[in-house]
């Protein structure tokens, strides 16, 4: 199927703005923010048809764009949690209690760092540094980074999740 017909008008919009950003003959340069539109629309992840119709849609291999989808950890390309939640575990973080604030959210949320839990709410990802060591530990979740947190404000982020 193409792009077309697997994206709402608004989406398509806002794809095709994104590629006027670039020389025509470069389309395939706005595959990040492509794949982020349509993987929004999509539940938070991507099917191989939805990254196949991007692939064709940009004028790119298939093949380069699954490297695109299995290389960057914000593209999901299997069914994921109501709620994903991506933890930094890196140097910066660690050394300010990363380590303790994913043991919270595992517990919190019943699920393990890279999996979800059975009733399907919760999607923990680890994450590599996401330049915000300077109020390390961090999260993000919905497009927002939750800083220098503690158990206290991570309960304070899960509650507001329903
Ligand atoms: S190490 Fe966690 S944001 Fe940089």
């Amino acid at each position: 199927m193409k792009l077309k017909q697997l994206v709402s008008p608004e989406t398509l919009s806002q794809i095709d703005h994104w590629i006027t950003k670039y020389p025509t003959t470069q389309k395939q340069s706005a595959v990040l923010p492509v794949m982020m539109l349509v993987q929004d629309e999509h539940h938070g992840w991507l099917t191989n048809e939805l990254i196949e119709a991007v692939a064709d849609y940009l004028g790119m291999s298939h093949i380069a764009a699954y490297e695109v989808v299995s290389f960057y950890t914000m593209f999901e390309s299997q069914p994921i949690g109501k709620h994903k939640i991506s933890v930094c575990t890196n140097i910066s973080c660690q050394l300010n209690g990363a380590e303790k604030i994913v043991d919270h959210l595992e517990k919190r949320c019943g699920t393990k760092l890279g999996e979800t839990s059975a009733d399907g709410k919760f999607t923990l990802r680890e994450v590599e540094c996401m330049g915000a060591c300077i109020r390390a530990p961090m999260l993000e979740y919905n497009k927002q980074y939750y800083e220098s947190l503690t158990p206290e404000k991570v309960d304070e982020l899960l509650e507001t999740m329903k």
